[in-house]
């Protein structure tokens, strides 16, 4: 799929005030400073669309961008990042957990899970989650630049099959590097079927 144009359009911290429109919306969510919002640069061509940073927790708003006029791209806060303060800690939740709950445009979600590291307890648990509340969702493996491509396919292969304890199909998944392009026409090919079939 070609990007002709991406357009922020409105950050905030109310799902009741999310841009009224009845376009699909395709939402990046994971762990802090897993690359949701250079994901959303990386896909869309554009560099600073998306604010990123090399510190965890840049990312505290539901970010709306508008993508061909047509859908749209939706960066949310980080969860686990574990020096935020409590209260900060529970209105992102609510944040991030309203906005997976109760927005029907929401079309599909993209976990992204870090491809360096053995499956978290935290991720698999916000994977259960969203199967106990039927959220649909896609698996989008990041940072795959970082590791060779062994370890790569032995993180990929054992975080799938942890899943596979719990699910008895198992979610579309992508691997991705937003650092030298990898998987963007995977995601973006993903999307477009999907938006095709909305029609
Ligand atoms: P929060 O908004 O804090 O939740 O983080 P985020 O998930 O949006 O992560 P962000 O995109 O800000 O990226 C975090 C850091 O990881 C930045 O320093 C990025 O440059 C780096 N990063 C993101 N994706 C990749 C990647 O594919 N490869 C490499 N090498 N670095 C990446
Ligand atoms: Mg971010």
């Amino acid at each position: 799929m070609e990007i002709k144009s991406a357009e922020f359009i409105i950050s905030n911290t109310d799902v009741n005030k999310c841009p009224q429109h009845d376009k699909a919306e395709y939402a990046f969510i994971g762990r802090s400073n897993v690359g949701k919002s250079s994901l959303i640069n990386m896909l869309t061509g554009r560099k600073g669309l998306a604010m990123t940073s090399a510190t965890p927790g840049k990312t505290l708003l539901i970010n709306h961008f508008l993508i061909n006029k047509e859908w749209y791209l939706v960066d949310l806060p980080g969860y686990g990042y574990a020096k935020r303060g409590k209260s900060q800690q529970e209105q992102l939740t609510r944040i991030i957990n309203d906005y997976i709950l109760e927005r029907p445009q929401l079309t599909s979600l993209f976990v992204l899970i870090d491809s360096r590291h053995e499956p978290q307890k935290i991720d698999l648990e916000f994977i259960e989650w969203l199967g106990e509340n039927s959220v649909p969702f896609g698996i989008i493996f990041t940072k795959a630049d970082k590791l060779g491509r062994g370890r790569l396919t032995e993180n990929v292969t054992r975080f799938l099959d942890t899943l596979k304890e719990q699910w008895e199909e198992l979610p579309p998944h992508f691997i991705t590097s937003s650092l030298d392009r990898l998987g963007r026409d995977d995601v973006l090919d993903y999307i477009s079927t999907i938006n095709k079939s909305l029609l």
